[in-house]
């Protein structure tokens, strides 16, 4: 492996600087040079390439978004989007890449991997948290904090008011922000997308329980792509079913996405992307390079995106009882 190159697909996340630093400096450890690959597979289908070295990734460490930009893709999609990219990859001398994302930049790089026996490795960017065979996602714990900042200040003023707050999170697919944000800010209930019952209902019985202590403040967590709804219609139910509360929706949309990353966000991070050089070094492919149980893990593409951890339901009892 003589050149690389390095790109950020989909959505930004904390700690994809981190990561490309770390690959750009193992890799010029090692003799091998760097290209930086702007917007994601576009940047491959236009040829917009940038030559990294050991100092073009200097204080980028604690930087939140991604200085290679990115974008998810409709030209690498299409067949002739593809046999472009793979074309400018030869003409630049590239042996092998790179790629930081979810599960749409794996997808992606599953397809062209195949179609054109090229040696990629992926690295888990996205705060979502839905790849199978990492523990933490770039860019998730970072999400989570951002969470948890934001629903502290909101529970001051629901506290000052006796108000509930239905605040909607990321996670059009997922419910990983929602679990543990929900945890960390003591919700009363989470709901989210992979859910196999209606929690709604059992969230208006519960808080219109004669039995329910009289709180002055509640939180109620909504994954944007929750079974029951987004947070408004959510809040737009709680209103009618649930009289006795004094109701406000807060969408907390992208603040969660930026953001400088948190320490283990930096230290994850820089390991999966020292660890992406070498592996892609050692003739590694096809895999997604994870942390599980704290050691590095390799996940095939195809495995990582299946989404099929699901939420674990003693938490979801735990926060039930929790905030009884
Ligand atoms: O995949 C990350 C994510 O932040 C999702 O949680 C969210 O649904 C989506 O990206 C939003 O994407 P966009 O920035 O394109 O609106």
């Amino acid at each position: 492996m003589k050149k690389i190159g390095v790109l950020t697909s989909g959505g930004d996340s904390p700690g994809m600087n981190a990561a490309v630093r770390a690959v750009v400096r193992t890799a010029a450890y090692h003799g091998v040079q760097v290209v930086g690959v702007q917007r994601g597979y576009d940047g491959l289908i236009e040829n917009d390439f940038v030559e990294f070295g050991r100092g073009s990734v200097a204080n980028i460490l604690q930087r939140g978004g991604t200085i290679l930009k990115s974008m998810r893709s409709d030209g690498f999609r299409t067949l002739e989007g593809r046999k472009k990219a793979f074309e400018n990859i030869k003409n630049a001398e590239i042996d092998g890449l790179i790629v930081i994302g979810g599960d749409g930049t794996f997808t992606g790089a599953n397809i062209f991997m195949n179609e054109f026996d090229f040696p990629i490795i992926g690295l888990p960017g996205t705060i979502d948290n839905d790849l199978v065979g990492t523990d933490f996602t770039i860019g998730y714990d970072t999400a989570l904090n951002t969470v948890i900042d934001a629903v502290d200040k909101i529970r001051d003023t629901a506290e000052s008011h006796n108000r509930l707050f239905v605040v909607e999170v990321m996670g059009k697919d997922a419910g990983f922000i929602a679990l543990r944000a929900g945890i960390g800010c003591g919700a009363a209930a989470i709901l989210y997308p992979e859910s196999e019952e209606d929690r709604l209902k059992d969230l208006v019985v519960r808080m219109n329980s004669q039995g329910r202590r009289k709180k002055l403040s509640n939180i109620v967590i909504v994954a944007e792509g929750a079974k029951e709804g987004d947070a408004q219609s959510v809040g737009n139910v709680l209103k009618k079913e649930c009289p006795g509360y004094d109701i406000r929706v807060v969408v907390l949309g992208h603040i969660q996405r930026g953001g400088s990353p948190s320490c283990m966000e930096r230290v994850r991070a820089s390991q999966m992307g020292f660890e992406a050089v070498n592996s892609l070094r050692e003739g590694r492919r096809g895999e997604m390079v994870g942390m599980v149980n704290d050691k590095i893990s390799y996940t095939p593409f195809a495995k990582a995106i299946k989404n099929q951890e699901k939420i674990d339901v003693n938490l979801l009892k735990m926060i039930d009882i929790l905030s009884i």
